[in-house]
């Protein structure tokens, strides 16, 4: 019997996640598949019931999925057990269909961001840390918690649209989060233990992310969430001033480990050839 497994959204098909996936099935030898589908947000619940029917027709098992914006929200009253990072960060990225047909939502994105820059770092050195967020969509969700959890006791938050970085601070009352006027970013440089851009910019085909690092912080940790591409100008510039860097893909690799375990019973490894295989299919 196969475990399936696979990414709801849409659109899917540029998704890297089937390759990724699809890397640790064959490394593993795993009896197992994860496929990507097309899925609308209205359709969501009915898809994932056609889904599993169609899978179970043919013998096989179907054990949960990724999704990915807007279904990560669109889930969430559906959830029968709903784990208490995903509940915070209010939003599910993992899927976990259990044996009683239960279905289990859980939040990864920030393991992947915390987990990321720990294969860089130690993460210690962030303990009461202050860390300055760029952007406050919903990738920033997932990376606020995480720096709650590593130890950050304070956090900027900017955002070109301020009511937006207000409101999600205003729903993360439990982190320690200040919000800074977009134009007045660079002055919070010089505190700034670890410079985060959640935003889209500096991604292939969107405008640059501008901003001048000359009084960032020596000793200061610079990552950005883009990958593509996996050096982006924030990076490039953070690197050639000395700083410590780490670039977007291991937060996409090492966020898929906990839902590769759950639905497949092998927890994997995040290494230099996982990372080389996912690039190339990036090309
Ligand atoms: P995601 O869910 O991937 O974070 P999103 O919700 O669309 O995507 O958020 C994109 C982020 O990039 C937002 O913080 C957005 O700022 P706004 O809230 O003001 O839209 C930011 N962003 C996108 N284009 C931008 C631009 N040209 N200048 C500044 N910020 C930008």
């Amino acid at each position: 019997m196969t475990k399936c497994a696979g990414l709801l959204g849409y659109p899917v098909s540029h998704s890297s996640s089937p390759r990724l996936h699809g890397f640790w099935i064959q490394k593993y030898g795993l009896d197992a598949s994860y496929e990507a589908h097309e899925v609308q947000p209205d359709e969501l619940m009915s898809q994932i019931a056609d889904l599993k029917s169609h899978i179970e027709q043919t013998g096989n098992e179907f054990r949960g999925c990724n999704l990915t914006l807007p279904l990560k929200e669109t889930i969430i009253p559906y959830i029968d057990q709903l784990e208490q990072a995903a509940s915070e960060i209010g939003a599910v990225n993992t899927l976990v269909i259990s044996e009683n047909g239960e279905l289990q939502g859980k939040n990864t994105d920030w393991i992947g961001f915390r987990d990321s820059l720990g294969d860089h770092l130690n993460l210690d050195r962030f303990v009461n840390g202050t860390a300055l967020v760029l952007g406050a969509g919903g990738a920033a969700r997932a990376i606020l918690y995480a720096l709650k959890s590593m130890g950050f006791s304070k956090i900027f938050l900017t955002n070109r649209t301020q009511a937006r970085a207000q409101h999600l601070a205003n729903e993360m009352k439990n982190i320690p989060i200040e919000v800074v006027p977009w134009d007045e970013k660079e002055q919070m440089l010089s505190k700034t233990d670890l410079l985060v851009n959640t935003t889209s910019l500096g991604m292939k085909g969107q405008p640059p992310l501008i901003l001048d690092l000359t009084d960032l912080k020596k000793t200061a940790v610079v990552t950005d969430i883009v990958y593509a591409p996996l050096e982006t100008e924030l990076l490039k510039q953070a690197r050639l001033k000395g700083h410590s860097v780490v670039d977007g893909l291991g937060m996409l690799l090492h966020q898929a480990k906990a839902g590769f375990e759950a639905w497949f019973g092998v927890y994997p490894e995040v290494d230099k050839d996982l990372r080389h295989h996912v690039l190339e299919g990036l090309k």
